[in-house]
């Protein structure tokens, strides 16, 4: 497995990862199509995508966006590798810290332990944060239109 830069040849397939995790309201042509704002690292193995993180600068941080690692290859470091980028990037900039929203259905938060094993602190949550904000948006990890998953924010101080 090898950690690369964008290419647009896995455009397709980064859209069915974020389709087969979160549904059909994903936003991969928008990311794609701005490339100066967006960053992003894949994994590939064999020219088969294995997982994908998409970070941005704002004024003082830096945004991840999202992270995902397919099933069947989560639990292997692979996660944590790709928020290695993101962090190295983020103190290159001089950013102050790193925030995310993490996502958490059906009581459970995937990123968690990737996030608090990276030095990231919750800093509050957030009920029906998608639905409200994509009311049409039928989501696939709590299985509701419009969705219930409550979003936690997370931030990593790097001054
Ligand atoms: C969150 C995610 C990116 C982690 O990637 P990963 O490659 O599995 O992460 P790592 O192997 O580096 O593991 C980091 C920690 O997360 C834990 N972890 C990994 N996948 C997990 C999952 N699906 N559920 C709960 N914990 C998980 C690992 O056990 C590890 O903790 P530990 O070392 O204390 O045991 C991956 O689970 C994923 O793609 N989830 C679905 C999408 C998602 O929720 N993305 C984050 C929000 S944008």
């Amino acid at each position: 497995m090898e950690f690369i830069d964008y290419n647009k040849k896995y455009k397709d397939e980064i859209n069915t990862i974020q389709q087969n995790q979160w549904g059909n309201g994903t936003d991969t042509d928008n990311i794609v199509q701005n490339l100066e704002l967006y960053k992003i690292k894949l994994a590939v193995e064999n020219e088969r995508l294995i997982a994908v993180i998409v970070w941005h600068d704002e004024e003082e941080i830096c945004f991840l966006d999202f992270v995902i690692v397919i099933p069947e290859f989560q639990k292997k470091g692979i996660g944590t590798r790709l928020m290695q980028f993101v962090l190295e990037d983020a103190k290159t900039n001089n950013k102050k810290a790193v925030e995310c929203e993490a996502i958490e259905a059906k009581g459970k938060i995937n990123a968690k332990k990737l996030l608090e094993n990276s030095g990231f602190n919750k800093q509050y949550e957030t009920k029906n944060y998608w639905g409200n904000h994509l009311p049409n948006y039928f989501c696939k990890e709590c299985g509701c239109k419009p969705c219930i998953c409550v979003m936690h924010k997370y931030r990593k101080n790097l001054v």
